[in-house]
This record gives C-alpha cells, sequence and structure tokens, in this order.
C-alpha cells in the first residue's frame, strides 16, 4: 500500500515542516483539506513541541508531519566563535546593538532529546520525520510500533541507503530547488547538488522504499513530473509561506517576490549549516565576511538570530533566516487548505492531458 493510503489522503502534496513558518493552523488546514500537513518542531524544545502538536491535534483528527532535527552535535571552538562574532560586531554597531559575549548551541539535537522522543511516542502524530541524519534504529522501531511513519530526508545516494538500511517508511528526496537547510547528514561532505527530478530518478533506480520529492516544486504541474518520475508525493515547503496561517513576517512574504532578493540563494552564514534563503543584506554581508568562517550549526544561528533582532528592532528586515526555495517568484497568497486544493486540482489536470 502507498503512503498516500496508508495516510488516509486525498492528495499526494505534502506540506513541508518549516520551523519558524509552520503552524499547527497551516499543519490542520492542510491534513484536514487531504493532503499532510506538517509541524517544525526542530527548535522548538520539548514543551514547546508537544503544545504545537496538541494545538494541531485539537484542530484536526487527521495524521500531522512532526519533525525533528537529527544533526551531528555542534564541534564547539572558542576562537572560531570569537572571531566570528568579531566579524559581525559592525553590523550589530549598524543597529545600535553589541555582539553577544558568547554563542550556545540553541537547541538539542533529537539524537540527544529522550524526552522528544517519550513525547513523540506518547502524542503519536502520525508521521515523524527526521531531517539532518538518523537517530538509533530503536528509536524509529519505537515510533512505527506506536503508530507512526518514519520519513527521513536525503540529499544523496548514499544517505537514501543510510534510511533504507534504518528502516524508515518513505525517503523525502530533498533536491537543491529545495527552500531552507539543506538535510545533508555531514554538511562538511562533497555535495553533488543534484536536482530534485534526478535525485528521485537516481533513487527509484535501486530503491523500493518510497520515495517523496522536495524542492522547487510549486504548481500541480511540478508535482505530476515528480510523480512521473517516480515520486509517491511532494513536499512544498515555500509554496505555503505565504499563507494566511503562516508565522512568516510581512518583510519576509513580500521578499518572496521582490527581484532584488531573488534567486534565493545558498548560504551557511545565518545557521551555520547551508541553507536556501532569500539573497538579503545577512547573505550579501556574509560573502564578504567568509561564511565559511561561521561555526558549526546550531551556534551559527545564535548569533544570525540575535543579529536580525537587533536588526528588526531598528526596522530592517534584511537579516532574517528568509528561507525559500528556487520557485519562490511562484509563490501564491491565500489559505492553506485553498492552496492545497489549488494544487490538486492542477495535478489532476495534469495528469489527464
Ligand atoms: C521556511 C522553510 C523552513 C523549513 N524548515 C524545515 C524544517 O524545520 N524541517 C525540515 O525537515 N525541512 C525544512 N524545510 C525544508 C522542507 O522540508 C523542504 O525540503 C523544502 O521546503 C522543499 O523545497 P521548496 O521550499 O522549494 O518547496 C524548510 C523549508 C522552508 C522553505
Amino acid at each position: 500500500m502507498s503512503i498516500v493510503a496508508k495516510l488516509g489522503l486525498k492528495w499526494p502534496i505534502f506540506q513541508a515542516p518549516m520551523a519558524g513558518v509552520s503552524t499547527p493552523a497551516m499543519a490542520a488546514a492542510v491534513s484536514n483539506a487531504g493532503g499532510l500537513g506538517a509541524l517544525g518542531l526542530g527548535a522548538a524544545g520539548v514543551d514547546g513541541a508537544r503544545e504545537m502538536l496538541r494545538a494541531a491535534k485539537a484542530l484536526t483528527d487527521r495524521p500531522i508531519n512532526a519533525n525533528v532535527f537529527c544533526h551531528a552535535p555542534a564541534r564547539r571552538d572558542a576562537a572560531k566563535e570569537a572571531m566570528w562574532l568579531e566579524q559581525l560586531a559592525p553590523l550589530f554597531a549598524e543597529f545600535g546593538a553589541e555582539a553577544p559575549a558568547e554563542l550556545s548551541e540553541i537547541y538539542r539535537s533529537f539524537l540527544q532529546d529522550q524526552p522528544m522522543f517519550d513525547m513523540l511516542i506518547e502524542e503519536r502524530p502520525g508521521v515523524v520525520s527526521l531531517h539532518f541524519g538518523l537517530p538509533e534504529k530503536s528509536w524509529i522501531s519505537a515510533l512505527q510500533d506506536a503508530g507512526n511513519l518514519v520519513f527521513a530526508t536525503a540529499t544523496s545516494r548514499l544517505e537514501a541507503l543510510a534510511c533504507v538500511d534504518a528502516g524508515v517508511d518513505a525517503i523525502v528526496a530533498q533536491g537543491i530547488e529545495a527552500g531552507g537547510h539543506r538535510g545533508m547528514f555531514d554538511p562538511e561532505a562533497v555535495d553533488a547538488e543534484l536536482s530534485t527530478l534526478d535525485l528521485v530518478q537516481i533513487l527509484k533506480a535501486e530503491i523500493e522504499v518510497p520515495v517523496v520529492a522536495a524542492g522547487g516544486l510549486m504548481t500541480g504541474k511540478d508535482i505530476a513530473l515528480a510523480l512521473r518520475v517516480g515520486a509517491e508525493a511532494a513536499q512544498l515547503g515555500t509554496a505555503f509561506i505565504d499563507t494566511n496561517e503562516s508565522a512568516a513576517d510581512p518583510a519576509y512574504r513580500a521578499g518572496l517576490r521582490d527581484p532584488k532578493l531573488l534567486p534565493s540563494v545558498l548560504t551557511r552564514a545565518i545557521s551555520g549549516r547551508p541553507a536556501r534563503c532569500l539573497g538579503n543584506r545577512f547573505v550579501a554581508e556574509a560573502r564578504q565576511i567568509g561564511e565559511e568562517n561561521a561555526p558549526d550549526y546550531p551556534v551559527a544561528y545564535d548569533a544570525g538570530k540575535s543579529l536580525h533582532a537587533a536588526a528588526k528592532s531598528k526596522g530592517n528586515s534584511g537579516f532574517g533566516a528568509q528561507w525559500a526555495g528556487s520557485g519562490a517568484d511562484q509563490t501564491r497568497e491565500g489559505g492553506a487548505a485553498e492552496i492545497l486544493l489549488q494544487l490538486g486540482l492542477e495535478l489532476f489536470t495534469s495528469q489527464s492531458q
């Protein structure tokens, strides 16, 4: 049985988990409309995560995809962190602020988060998805035994094979077009930067586990193409950033259609891991400073978030983590359910042609 059938979905369309952007209202609206809604819990902490899941569950009895970050813990390097802060200091000064004296690992990896694991077992969202790596196999099978499907992101063939070995129910094949963080297990690894459609085809050639296409898919026609090359479903993030239920602020929403900020580009300056972002001022400044100097994820993100807060307090929105895929300029406004329905109908039309 396909994962779409197992989940009882009307459309093979998943709203991507988006930490900081997806909300319980968005996830519930998408799930109620026959897609799979998702919550990005990676930055929430166990109490916040439970609260978000319960808020979504109060709005739907359909499955919700609860997403966590499985990054290898940061390698701390005091000298590197101090130098990064020194390099960012003039930017803080521009907004009348001082760079923080030191940085911290602002959130815990799921790999070390037993309370989050216990919470997911108890709350049983229906789907648990893993980004940046894999926990031990016993956790994956326990989540499955508790009644969840488990998905994991892969950006390459090797990562996908590790997901197969770990026993996941589906692999989210994330192409280079995708908005937000690349799910690479090792951010230092050589990245072949495969496109979504290429990656899906490479995985389908040797992997039986269902594949979900993610990256740069903005219309039902795009989804139809991904299904045609072997994906069982498509996961869309950027397409939902400007929905009524999104937590994105007005400047971020406007930036999706601002030619000065497009196309979106990959940077590791904001968080310490490669992520696709609008080409905002932070990205430009980081190019000058040398983004390779940024500390490990999520330590660099501590600096990035402080700088964004300082800039925003003075009305400058150019330092935000404005994640966006390569199709940002095709983003639509409206309710999340309405966008899902439009995508579904376009998919249906494309498939009937
Ligand atoms: C704003 C934003 C936040 C994201 N946050 C997460 C996240 O918390 N967890 C995750 O697995 N993927 C995250 N992603 C990546 C998505 O899962 C997905 O790979 C991507 O959105 C697909 O590309 P698209 O944005 O072009 O549709 C995020 C993407 C965006 C745009």
